[in-house]
């Protein structure tokens, strides 16, 4: 930079003698009316001040990029550090007494995910962290602003966030984020003895922050329906993984939702319409896109603003990729199958470098499973499967995603390449009580099992989640 500066020094030093050369020769020679000459002199001596400025600016703003790379790099090389997390798992319980392993067969194999489902085991305080180690504004230093995925996290008047399966919306106009999710703060039980415990619907709970730590509770912004049983919204049914984009034509924020009964056999979408963020939304109607069922799913909005649904179809065994129409209120009819037969749900979409990428994990009900990482060139194209995931922890946090599912991926402007995954680490025996695995996600290198090489380079780049048991945007990158 100082080499530059001298330089720049130099050249306006060089400006000015040329200048002053040339004064003195246009006096000489041609120059006969004195103000005539002094309004060059005036001219040229602008025109070097303006270069000089500019060539200073260059370096300067030159210089500001590269920290700017510089910390950006030194950031995502701490994001990619490998964390190793070590749990032992309680000695397996006794063997079964001669008559019982007669009448009922050998004890079936006590695996990790029946630990991490038993309300008594001992590691239930690791998954499940309680009270005393919440976090949030109200407990932390408001310049620690760590995430701690599963711990507690409270909202800014101290409660425990109530957004699961959600998703976030970042209002331009406002430079607010808000996320959008499941109130499940009520009673878990089962409507069916083999049916999946649940909660009544209570609605959509909105929650806004600057700085995607400290997040203010905005309400409900899309109740229950209590007393009409024939509404979608009864608290009898199913509302699930509400995503809420904003349509820059109608000015309207645009809500898709799961909506389904008790069993999970209507298998539709809903749709919700607000002309604010936090709400309220208002309810507009349900239906099978395409006639066909569809679970799980999220929408995305591309940067042409074209918007897409993503559903889980076909009992869950394929997805399905649809445009939506211009207002974004219903689906075109165009729609594209994809990832047949590989059992995917809880699809959560992002763009980096012009590529589209997907997380979705397996279909175990409330139960962790292994994510997957897909990859295509255009929303409606050919998606492949390009691997899981998960670095960090241990091989048992890596085949369950870290004892979550995902929900939803938040791009970080001012760090390309860098964004956040966000996950529900469920808790069937109470699910009010679920918590957020929150984790940075890169994009970068070779995956471990490319699919297709094109002149003998992989076609996809990877996309890695770090597991930390705490971690933080850089200080710089917004304050409340
Ligand atoms: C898995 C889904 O991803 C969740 O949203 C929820 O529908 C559960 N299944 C219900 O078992």
């Amino acid at each position: 930079m100082a080499f530059s500066v001298s330089i720049v020094l130099e050249v306006s030093k060089r400006e000015r003698m040329r200048m002053r050369i040339k004064h003195r020769k246009s006096s000489g020679f041609h120059c006969n009316a004195g103000s005539r000459c002094s309004v060059s002199v005036v001219l040229w001596s602008l025109v070097g001040c303006i270069l000089t400025i500019y060539f200073i600016s260059q370096i300067n703003q030159n210089d500001e990029e590269n920290r700017v790379k510089s910390s950006n790099h030194h950031f995502t090389q701490e994001l990619e550090e490998i964390e190793e997390e070590e749990f032992h798992l309680p000695a397996p319980r006794s063997k079964r007494n001669p008559r019982a392993l007669r009448r009922k067969g050998p004890r079936k194999q006590h695996t990790v995910i029946d630990e991490f489902l038993d309300e008594s085991s001992e590691l239930r305080l690791y998954f499940f962290p309680d009270q005393k180690s919440a976090t949030g504004p109200t407990r932390e230093m408001n310049d620690s602003k760590h995430f701690y995925p599963g711990k507690l996290w409270l909202d800014t008047d101290g409660k425990p966030i109530q957004a699961h399966g959600g998703g976030i919306l970042f209002d331009e106009r406002t430079e607010t984020y808000y996320w959008y999710g499941e109130n499940k703060d009520g009673p878990t039980y089962h409507a069916h003895p083999r049916g999946a415990a649940r909660v009544d619907i209570i609605g959509v709970s909105c929650y806004s922050s600057k700085d995607l730590w400290a997040w203010k509770n905005e309400g409900v912004v899309l109740p229950a329906e209590q007393a009409n049983a024939t509404h979608d919204l009864h608290h009898s049914n199913v509302l699930e993984r509400p995503k809420v984009i904003y349509n820059d034509n109608t000015g309207n924020f645009v809500m898709w939702m799961h909506i389904d009964d008790a069993n999970y056999t209507k298998a539709s979408v809903g749709v919700a319409v607000s002309n604010s963020p936090v709400g309220p939304f208002k309810y507009l109607y349900s239906k099978r896109p395409h006639n066909c069922d569809s679970r799980d799913m999220t929408i995305f909005k591309d940067d042409d603003g074209k918007a897409y649904l993503i559903y889980s179809s076909e009992e869950n065994s394929e997805l399905h990729v649809s445009p939506l129409t211009d207002d974004y209120l219903d689906v075109a009819d165009q729609m594209r199958k994809i990832l047949i037969g590989q059992h995917r749900e809880a699809p959560a979409l992002f763009k980096h470098k012009g590529t589209y990428y997907m997380i979705t994990s397996g279909c175990t009900g409330w139960s962790p499973n292994r994510a997957m990482a897909h990859a295509a060139e255009e929303v409606m194209g050919l998606w492949e499967t390009i691997g899981n995931p998960c670095v960090g922890g241990n091989k048992i946090f890596q085949m369950t995603t870290f004892f979550a599912q995902s929900t939803f991926i938040v791009p970080l402007s001012g760090l390309p390449g860098v964004f956040i995954f966000m996950a529900d680490r469920w808790n069937p025996a109470d699910l009010r009580d679920s918590r957020y695995v929150w984790l940075p996600l890169t994009v970068g290198g070779v995956v471990d099992e490319p699919l297709e090489y094109n002149f003998g380079f992989p076609v996809w780049s990877k996309v890695s989640i770090f597991w930390h048991r705490r971690w933080r945007l850089p200080n710089w990158w917004r304050t409340a």
